[in-house]
Formats: C-alpha cells, sequence, structure tokens
C-alpha cells in the first residue's frame, strides 16, 4: 500500500466521521471537497455542491463577502470568524469559520473552510443570560439564591474554623477573594457567606462557572456584547455590569484561558469594563470572588493560571479543607444533614447506626460535604420504619465503596500517612470504638475497661471524634 492511499483512506474516513464542517475549493472557486457536516450545515447535498463555483451555490455571496474567494485572492488565512445564517430549512446557523489559502497542485493555489457549529452554545448562552437577568430582576432584595452566611456553615475543626474566620474578614473588605478547596467542600457557600455578610449584601450576587462554556462566549457573557461587533451580536450588559454593586463569583477560574485571564485582570485593575466590540469604558464596582478545586499554587506552578492576575485575585485567601482533613466534623455535619432532611421529608430519623457512623468515619471522602449529604438524603429517603439509619439504607454502590474492606485494614483505616505515630492512633482509636460498643456507650464502664481515667476517655473520644 502507498502513503498517498493511507493518507487518502485516513483523510476520507475523518471528512466523513467529523462533525467540523470542511470544504475546499480549487483556484476557479469550485469545490473540490465538501464533507457531509458542512452540507448539514448548510442544508445541502453533497453532489449538489461538488464540482460546482460557490457564486453559483449561494447566488446572495460575492467576491467579497464569500471567505473562501477572498482568501483565494488574498492568500492570507482568516481565523474564526463568526458567521451566522439561515439554512435551507430556515434554522439560523451560527458557525466559527477559519479559511486558509492551501497549495493543491505546483503553482496552483485553492482555500480550505474550517467550519464549527455553535449554534448549540449560542443558544445555552443566551438561555443563561436571559436566566441570570430574570435571577437578578426577581430577587427583590437582590439576595442570593440560598442566602448563605456563616451561621448556616457546619463545622468545628481548627483548620475548618480558620478558614471561617478568614471569610468572615474578607466579608469586611471590598478585596478580591480566592477560595481554594476539592469539589463539595463548601465555596459557593463560603462565597455567598461573604457576599451576604458584606455591606453589599442588598446588592446582586451572581456566580458564573467558567468552567462551562467556551471561551469567545464567556467574554460576551462577562463583559457584554454590542450590536454588530459580530453578525448577530445585540445589545447586551455582561455579569459585570449586572452585578455593579455586588459580588461576581468566577467558579473555577482555573479553567479560564490565558487571553481572558488578562482581560479580567485588566477590568480588576482599572475598574473598567468595555463591551466585545464596543467602545465605551464602563465603570463598574464589583467585589470580585473566585474559585479554584485545585491548589492555586501549584496552578501558578503549572502555568494554568496567570501569575500577574493570581496575585491580584490572591488578595485574601481562604482554603477549605477537604472533609478527610477534618474527619472529626464528620458526626456533627451528619446530625445536620439528618435535621435537614427530616424538614425537609417529613422525617424522624435520629441518627446513624454505629456500623454506619464508623464507616463514615473510614471513608475518605473524594466528593466531601457534599457526598455525606447526598448519601443521608438518601437513606433518609430509603426509610419505611424506624428511626436509624441503617447500612441497608445506603444505595448498592455507595455502601460499597463506604464498606470495601480494602479500604481498611484490620478494622483500620488506610490514610496515606503510614507513619508509626498514625497507626498508633488509628489502633487506639479502633479499639476504643469497638470498647465503646461493647459497653453500651457507657463512658464509665468503658474506661473501666480499658483501664484509663474518665476523663482521659472522654479527652480521647472527642480527639477522635467519636459521638456517644
Ligand atoms: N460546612 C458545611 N455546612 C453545611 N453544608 C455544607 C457545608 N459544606 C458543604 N455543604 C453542603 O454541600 C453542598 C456543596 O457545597 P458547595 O456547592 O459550596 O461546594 P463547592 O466547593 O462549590 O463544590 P464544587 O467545586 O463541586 O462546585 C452545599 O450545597 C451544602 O449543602
Ligand atoms: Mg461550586
Amino acid at each position: 500500500m502507498t502513503m498517498n492511499f493511507i493518507y487518502k483512506s485516513i483523510i476520507d474516513a475523518i471528512l466523513k466521521n467529523t462533525d467540523i464542517g470542511i470544504h475546499v475549493v480549487d483556484s476557479a472557486g469550485k469545490a473540490i471537497i465538501y464533507n457531509q457536516a458542512m452540507a448539514d450545515m448548510e442544508g445541502l447535498d453533497i453532489h449538489e455542491v461538488m464540482g460546482k463555483s460557490i457564486l453559483d451555490i449561494f447566488p446572495s455571496l460575492t467576491h467579497e463577502t464569500s471567505t473562501l474567494l477572498t482568501v483565494l485572492k488574498t492568500r492570507k488565512p482568516i481565523y474564526n470568524k463568526f458567521q451566522t445564517y439561515l439554512n435551507h430549512k430556515g434554522k439560523q446557523i451560527n458557525t466559527l469559520n477559519s479559511t486558509i489559502p492551501i497549495m493543491i497542485s505546483p503553482g496552483k493555489h485553492g482555500a480550505l473552510e474550517i467550519a464549527k457549529n455553535i449554534t448549540k452554545e449560542k443558544e445555552l448562552a443566551a438561555k443563561l443570560v436571559y436566566l441570570q437577568q430574570e435571577l437578578a430582576s426577581k430577587d427583590i432584595d437582590h439576595k442570593s439564591l440560598k442566602g448563605y452566611t456563616f451561621r448556616n456553615i457546619i463545622g468545628e475543626d481548627e483548620k475548618f474554623l480558620e478558614a471561617i474566620e478568614v471569610g468572615r474578614k474578607a466579608a469586611m473588605s471590598s478585596s478580591t477573594v480566592l477560595i481554594s478547596g476539592e469539589t463539595g467542600t463548601g465555596k459557593e457557600l463560603f462565597a455567598q457567606s461573604i457576599h451576604n455578610g458584606s455591606s453589599r449584601k442588598r446588592k446582586p450576587f451572581i456566580a458564573q462557572n467558567c468552567a462551562a462554556l467556551p471561551e469567545s462566549l464567556l467574554e460576551g457573557i462577562l463583559f457584554g456584547t454590542v450590536k454588530g461587533s459580530f453578525t448577530g451580536a445585540i445589545n447586551r450588559p455582561g455579569l459585570f455590569e449586572q452585578a455593579n454593586g455586588g459580588s461576581l463569583l468566577l467558579d473555577e477560574i482555573n479553567s479560564m484561558g490565558h487571553q481572558l485571564q488578562a482581560k479580567l485582570l485588566r477590568v480588576l485593575q482599572e475598574g473598567y469594563v468595555r463591551r466585545v466590540g464596543g467602545l465605551a469604558d464602563i465603570p463598574i464596582d464589583v467585589r470580585i470572588l473566585a474559585t479554584t478545586n485545585e491548589d492555586p499554587l501549584l496552578m501558578l506552578n503549572k502555568g494554568i493560571l496567570r501569575k500577574d492576575l493570581y496575585y491580584r485575585l490572591n488578595v485574601i485567601t481562604v482554603t477549605i479543607p477537604s472533609l478527610k482533613e477534618r474527619k472529626t466534623d464528620i458526626p456533627l455535619l451528619t446530625d445536620h444533614f439528618i435535621k435537614k432532611y427530616n424538614n425537609i421529608l417529613q422525617k424522624d430519623i435520629w441518627y446513624v447506626s454505629s456500623e454506619v457512623g464508623e464507616a463514615f468515619m473510614h471513608y475518605d471522602w473524594p466528593g466531601n460535604v457534599r457526598e455525606l449529604e447526598n448519601i443521608i438524603e438518601s437513606a433518609i429517603n430509603m426509610i419505611n420504619s424506624g428511626h436509624i439509619i441503617k447500612s441497608e439504607h445506603i444505595s448498592p454502590d455507595m455502601r460499597e465503596r463506604l464498606f470495601k474492606p480494602d479500604g481498611r485494614r484490620f478494622g483500620l483505616s488506610l490514610s496515606e500517612d503510614q507513619s508509626l505515630d498514625n497507626i498508633l492512633k488509628e489502633v487506639e482509636k479502633s479499639i476504643i470504638l469497638e470498647t465503646m460498643q461493647e459497653s453500651g456507650n457507657n463512658i464509665s464502664r468503658c474506661s473501666e475497661k480499658l483501664g484509663i481515667k474518665r476523663q482521659t476517655l472522654q479527652h480521647k473520644l472527642k480527639k477522635y471524634g467519636i459521638r456517644v
């Protein structure tokens, strides 16, 4: 098999199966390649187009308005041009096109157009802005959706209390805050609490996830757009303008591309936004809160976060510990969520069985507090009679993870810390748990069995977060 043959069959397969539209014209402007994805976007049949000149296929186009013909003439590429048109079925199609000059045979030039259909993303973006505007206008008091404050945040662990303390101080100032923590640790809760504890609490709190949208759309959403800046663009304020006077939460800031990071930095430094395609500098007064679910320093070192932006955002840093770093809070949170879902689901659940409680303490909670909350909510839903959450009420896949035998060694939690000190602590904890159970949760009886003072046992129970 010749190399040419192999290339051809690979390219044929790509052309046929990709959802990127491809249109190649020869030096006379006639189609020599036109794939199915392009035909679907333009609502045409491949054979209607092949071999024909672009002006015959699209009578409304001219030598000047057709990007393919323009590139054929100028031999200069045009990248990421936004185009919008009605296809034959009358549906509005939005595409992002790049048109590139290519050599077809020695001395003969053609042009290649690559089109990406972004209709769905555009529709989603429009919906998002609409919903956010609705939310901002309906919320008369401009309070946040859930109205969380630091009082609703549960936790007594030392590191966690430190994070709350920093958060409370942050609420007093107008500086930017970078909140980091694994997924489900409560970053959004903190952001809302900072806003609701600040003097901006009566103004809007708007959250935007930076990972959910392609960069070009995110830019328009954050900074707004001006009619005519690109085909189909309308006059629309961005979230910066909508959040004016209030707070804007940029969730998962680590997903933002470098170019947009640079634009964001400019806005933060200058206090003005310029809508995409606009000329006017619009003054804004917005408190920026940003979150990352990775260690910000690590992202800085990896080059994901721009240094200049990092230092601008990182005026106040709140680092929320993961749940496995604050296991002593598990019983507290368990109680809190049981109460919460008793209320919501109109149930009367008292506590979790000691087997479940113990498994909670051994598990490493990759989904953090959110995962704990979900387990409790789902278990409470499953209980038909009785007042105790037992292992049978936990969904089978979760139960498997929670009670996974290789997750524990001799009844001990298999934490990453394998130091002797830590192993001894784990042994001590597991013996206390076992003896407490045998003693019917009676502290005097248990301390007697263990041969230690009552106060010593009480101290250890507290240290290991064992609730009686
Ligand atoms: N300390 C806490 N006290 C009470 N509830 C909490 C606490 N932490 C988290 N939660 C609960 O967990 C849910 C998830 O929290 P949140 O949405 O703030 O997490 P996140 O860190 O933003 O996660 P992600 O990175 O996945 O977006 C909250 O809706 C809340 O119900
Ligand atoms: Mg979040």
